[in-house]
C-alpha cells in the first residue's frame, strides 16, 4: 500500500485531483457527473429493478441510481474493498435514508451473488485496475439475467498522449532511455491498467456470451498550462492505493538519482508551456 495513499477512499476524494487547479478540479467534478449520467441513461432503470454498481468507491452511480429508483427497488452498493463501503453507509445513515439499497464487499472476479439475479450491472473504472478483465466480464455476465445489461465505462490509458511526445529530446537527459521504458511500461500484459483497449474489451463481451455489444471509444482532447507543482503530482501520485506510482515504474529501469533527474527535466521543460493531451476512454453497453 502506498505511503501517499491509504485506500481507495482517499484516492478518490484527494489523490485523484492531486496537482488540478480549482479550475481543473471543477471540470474533473462535472466530466464525472456526466460520464456517470451517459451510464445511467444506457442503463434505461426501472424502478423497481435490482441494480448493482461494481466497484462503487465513494457512489458516484450508485447514489444517482438509488435517486432515479427513488429507493423503490434495490441498488447494491458493491467494492472489493470496505473502506469505500463505510463511506457511503456513512453518507445514507446521515441523509436518513434506510430502504432501497444494500452493501456487498466482494471483488468483481467473484462477485457474491447467485446467477442471473440483478436486472443491471454498472461499473465504472474498475476493470482498468483488474488484471485479468475476461474473468471480471464472465462474473458479470453470470450475475445478469437474461435481457439485463451491463454499462461501464474505462479509460484506455495505453492509447493516451505519452510523456515523450510532449518532451523536446534537446532538453532532456537520455530521453531515448526513458521514451524506450514508457513505451514498454505501456504494453506490459501483467499491467491492469493499460493491457487492454476498445477491442480487447469487446473480444471479451464477446466471449462472456453478450451479444452485439457495444464498445465505444471517446477520444478527448485538453489543452492546458502547465503549473509549477503539476509535473511532480503526476510522477508520486499512485494511480490507486495499491499501484506503484509513475516514478517507481521507472524505477525497475533506472537509479533513483536518474529517475529524479528526468522529472526535474520534464517540470523544468514543460512548466508553464501549453501542453496539448489525448485521453481515450470507452462506453460499453452491453445486453445478456
Ligand atoms: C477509480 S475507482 C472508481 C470508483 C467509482 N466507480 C467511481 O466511478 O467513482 C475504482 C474502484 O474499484 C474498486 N476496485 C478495485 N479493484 C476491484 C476489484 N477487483 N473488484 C471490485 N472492486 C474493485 C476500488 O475499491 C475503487 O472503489
Amino acid at each position: 500500500m502506498s505511503e501517499i495513499c491509504k485506500n481507495w477512499t482517499q484516492w478518490l476524494k484527494q489523490n485523484r485531483f492531486a496537482g488540478q487547479t480549482p479550475e481543473m478540479i471543477e471540470q474533473t467534478t462535472r466530466w464525472l457527473e456526466a460520464v456517470r449520467d451517459v451510464i445511467l441513461v444506457y442503463a434505461e432503470l426501472q424502478q423497481h429493478e435490482t441494480v448493482i454498481d461494481i466497484g462503487c468507491g465513494t457512489g458516484l452511480l450508485a447514489f444517482k441510481a438509488l435517486e432515479m429508483q427513488d429507493c423503490k427497488g434495490k441498488i447494491i452498493f458493491s467494492d472489493m474493498f470496505q473502506d469505500c463501503l463505510d463511506d457511503c453507509k456513512k453518507i445514507l445513515d446521515e441523509a436518513g435514508v434506510k430502504e432501497g439499497y444494500e452493501f456487498l464487499q466482494c471483488p468483481v472476479e467473484h462477485i457474491n451473488l447467485p446467477e442471473s439475479s440483478v436486472h443491471k450491472a454498472l461499473m465504472r473504472s474498475v476493470l482498468v485496475h483488474v488484471v485479468n478483465k475476461q474473468i471480471a466480464i464472465n462474473e458479470v455476465y453470470r450475475i445478469l439475467k437474461p435481457g439485463g445489461k451491463f454499462c461501464a465505462f474505462e479509460p484506455v490509458i495505453r492509447s493516451n498522449t505519452r510523456y515523450w511526445e510532449i518532451l523536446d529530446p534537446t532538453h532532456i537527459d537520455r530521453y531515448e532511455d526513458f521514451k524506450k521504458a514508457e513505451n514498454e511500461m505501456m504494453s506490459n500484459p501483467q499491467d491492469s491498467l493499460c493491457n487492454f483497449d476498445e477491442k480487447t474489451l469487446k473480444m471479451n463481451l464477446e466471449i462472456a456470451g453478450f451479444t452485439i455489444p457495444e464498445v465505444k471509444l471517446q477520444e478527448v482532447k485538453s489543452n492546458y498550462v502547465v503549473q509549477p507543482n503539476m509535473v511532480r503530482e503526476w510522477f508520486v501520485n499512485p494511480p490507486s492505493p495499491n499501484q506503484p506510482s509513475t516514478k517507481e515504474r521507472y524505477m525497475r529501469y533506472f537509479d533513483e538519482a536518474t529517475v529524479e533527474k528526468y522529472m526535474s527535466d520534464v517540470q523544468n521543460y514543460l512548466t508553464g508551456r501549453e501542453i496539448s493531451l489525448k485521453t481515450n476512454a470507452v462506453f460499453i453497453n452491453a445486453t445478456k
